[in-house]
């Protein structure tokens, strides 16, 4: 018998409903056995959002400064497991607060400790370096990253940054206006999460996890376009600044915090709509010369190794 537990934290139920796809192939074996446990925060974030909470997230999260979750149940937390799925939602370039805080934790570092992890990211595009974050968290926890896959919305870009909004601050992954595409991970790829399912349980049975993630490769577990990993790179350059600066503000005063949120949001967005465009540009203009490092960096964050 294999016991699995499944870790996450997802507020429109988005990465729920892929998990629980992923996962059947594994609850219809007799001989798995396998427990789902939500990461709960003491202090829930509201979902819908509003524009405020929205923005006052954004230097915790990008800082990784944890905040308390509700612990996991003794009954769960006691118990040895084969194999642990850990799903995840990027908030500002990082993992979510509530997965950051998990990672951060005592209750992580006796489950994890010693155990395959496969994880499971549910966001709009940006995971590449969040995985990279997570990879760490992973290390500090003596747990072994044994897979990894990504669900995306896999619209442009552009677009997905207008749905994502109306769907996060209407609570609803409706079509915006009636024109735009849904916003989020795709129905057709939610319903198919089985797939990588079926190759996971291939390899719980297996001697070892060492082909896993090149079978999950191969069925399309991680497509990766070569431009966002320079955006999510840039990106993390700016954030950087930004979320230490009103982070440091904001211990003195919740005024100018607030007032340094609102500075960010103007700069938010014209760093989409003229500055992402430009270094696309220039992306484009070297993209030959950079061909092979380009290549080279897709192998690389498509892998579950840690540079
Ligand atoms: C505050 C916040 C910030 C987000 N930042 C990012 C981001 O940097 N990159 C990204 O790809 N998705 C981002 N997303 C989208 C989430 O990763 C996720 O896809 C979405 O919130 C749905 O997840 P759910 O299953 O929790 O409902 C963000 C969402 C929220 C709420």
């Amino acid at each position: 018998m294999k016991n699995i537990l499944v870790l996450y934290y997802s507020q429109s139920g988005q990465l729920g409903d892929i998990l629980s796809n992923l996962i059947s192939p594994l609850e219809k074996d007799k001989n798995c056995s396998v427990t789902v446990q939500q990461i709960c925060p003491e202090e829930p974030y509201q979902f819908p959002w509003n524009k405020k909470d929205f923005l006052q997230v954004f230097p915790e999260s990008y800082l990784q400064i944890p905040k308390p979750n509700i612990p996991i149940p003794d009954e769960i937390k006691n118990k040895k497991y084969d194999l642990i799925i850990l799903g995840y939602t990027v908030w500002y370039l990082s993992p979510s607060i509530p997965i950051n805080s998990f990672l951060k934790g005592d209750d992580a570092k006796i489950l994890l400790r010693d155990t395959p992890v496969i994880t499971v990211n549910g966001s709009r595009n940006m995971w590449i370096l969040t995985q990279e974050k997570v990879k760490r968290l992973l290390v500090d926890c003596k747990a072994k990253l044994v897979g990894n896959v990504a669900f995306v919305d896999r619209h442009w870009n552009h677009v997905s940054v207008i749905t994502i909004v109306h769907w996060m601050m209407g609570g609803k992954k409706t079509k915006y206006l009636g024109v735009f595409p849904k916003p989020g991970v795709s129905d057709k790829d939610i319903n198919e999460a089985d797939k990588f399912g079926i190759i996971i349980k291939k390899h719980l049975f297996g001697e070892n996890y060492e082909q896993l993630q090149k079978d999950l490769v191969n069925e399309g577990a991680v497509a990766i376009k070569p431009f966002l990993i320079r955006s999510d790179k840039s990106g993390n350059h700016i954030f950087s600044k930004w979320s230490a600066h009103i982070y440091k503000v904001g211990l003195k005063s919740p005024e100018r915090r607030q007032k340094w949120l609102n500075f960010f949001q103007y700069y938010l967005q014209f760093a989409i709509w003229v500055f992402v465009p430009i270094v696309f540009i220039i992306f484009l203009l070297t993209y030959v010369p950079f061909y092979v490092r380009i290549k080279k960096d897709i192998k690389y964050y498509q892998s579950v190794r840690l540079r």
